[in-house]
């Protein structure tokens, strides 16, 4: 069954829809212009379903999320005879849908965009929201522009040649929406995770529909991240700072940012120490990491560099319980003292 949200203005996120079937969304007067941005995994998995449009195919991994690679990418476009009439679709996980957003966001100031979403974490998360961009010097994200695709395809049968891994990546991102506003869903993820994990379809597409849900609820009332949007970063403040330092992916990372700052909560008072369990034991059942070795002093000056900061504060993400959070102002210092 096909299902649709339309977010942010005009981003229509379709749950359901074939990747085979994407230019259907694209107009007419594009045919003819379209080129496709993907990774080496996705034309190798699935590239027989793409139309026969010029491909721009990149490598994986966090590391070419980087200005190198738009440049790569921003070279092949002019050789290609790409002009402002062009239509770029990204056809993978994150990373690409990252990084096609942000080359449609400034090649020639700006050309229109859509996404084919082929991981469970950039279907529940990454693809959605607008936000685009690339890493500096190993911080995440610090380049990059808001702007909304004007499609999203989420083809749930592409999720088949998904490695286990990035099923479980996925998980920690949905276990993050459901710590923020629906206990319900976490509930569903405890008893349902052996069901969710073999990829029966229906459990998925409730948790990929839910996640678009929780998320777009956000990007639409705080498109620009001023204040309510910032609540999606739970378990990204330290999340970001273990992906650089310790080189893992970054669902395991959000997995083991989650569990630090649930204990945070608990530590400044937000939360039991059985919010703290409930939330270490469900990442545990799913295969997800809950703790890591880091220099605390590295950590610290990681989380500080990275984009959230705001002078000698930070907005932190308090778990108070499953499904609900607040955002409150913390000294670095104080922080530190609880690490
Ligand atoms: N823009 C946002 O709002 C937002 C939100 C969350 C995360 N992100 C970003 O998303 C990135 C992580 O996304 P990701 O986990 O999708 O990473 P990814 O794009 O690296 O994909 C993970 C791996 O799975 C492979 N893959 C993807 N789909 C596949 C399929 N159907 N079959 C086989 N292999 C497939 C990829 O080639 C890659 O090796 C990070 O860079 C993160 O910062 C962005």
């Amino acid at each position: 069954m096909i299902n649709e949200i339309t977010e942010y203005k005009k981003s229509r996120i379709i749950i359901g829809e074939l990747l085979e079937n994407f230019p259907n969304y694209i107009p007419d007067k594009y045919n003819d212009t379209i080129i496709i941005i993907t990774d080496t995994n996705i034309k190798k998995y699935h590239g027989e379903k793409f139309p026969l449009v010029p491909i721009i195919e990149i490598g994986t991994g966090e590391k070419i999320k980087t200005q190198k690679t738009v440049d790569t990418i921003i070279s092949k476009l002019i050789e290609l005879g790409a002009d402002r009439h062009s239509y770029l679709v990204g056809i993978g996980g994150g990373i690409v849908c990252d990084i096609t957003g942000y080359v449609a966001s400034v090649f020639m100031r700006g050309i229109r965009f859509g996404f084919v979403s082929t991981s469970l974490l950039s279907q529940v998360d990454a693809s959605i929201g607008g936000k685009n961009g690339i890493n500096h010097t190993g911080f995440k994200n610090m380049v990059g522009t808001f702007n909304h695709p004007d499609f999203v395809i989420c083809d749930t049968e592409l999720l088949a040649t998904l490695p286990p891994d990035e099923i479980r990546n996925g998980m920690a991102e949905v276990v993050k929406h459901a710590i923020i506003s629906d206990a319900a869903m976490l509930f569903f993820v405890k008893k349902e995770y052996e069901n969710i994990l073999k990829l029966s379809h229906e459990h998925i597409s409730y948790l990929i529909q839910n996640s678009i849900r929780i998320k777009s609820s956000f990007v639409i009332a705080d498109e620009k991240e001023v204040g309510e949007r910032k609540k999606l970063n739970l378990g990204h403040t330290f999340g970001h700072a273990i992906e650089k330092l310790c080189n893992i992916s970054h669902g395991s990372a959000v997995s083991v940012g989650i569990v630090e700052e649930a204990e945070l909560s608990f530590k400044f008072g937000y939360c039991t120490r059985e919010t703290v369990t409930k939330i270490t034991e469900l990442l545990r059942s799913l295969g997800l990491p809950t703790e890591i070795s880091f220099d605390k002093d590295q950590l610290f000056n990681a989380i500080k560099k990275d984009k959230k900061q705001n002078r000698d504060k930070l907005d932190f993400i308090f778990i108070e319980d499953i499904g609900r959070v607040t955002i409150k102002q913390v000294k670095y210092a104080e922080l530190l003292k609880h690490i």
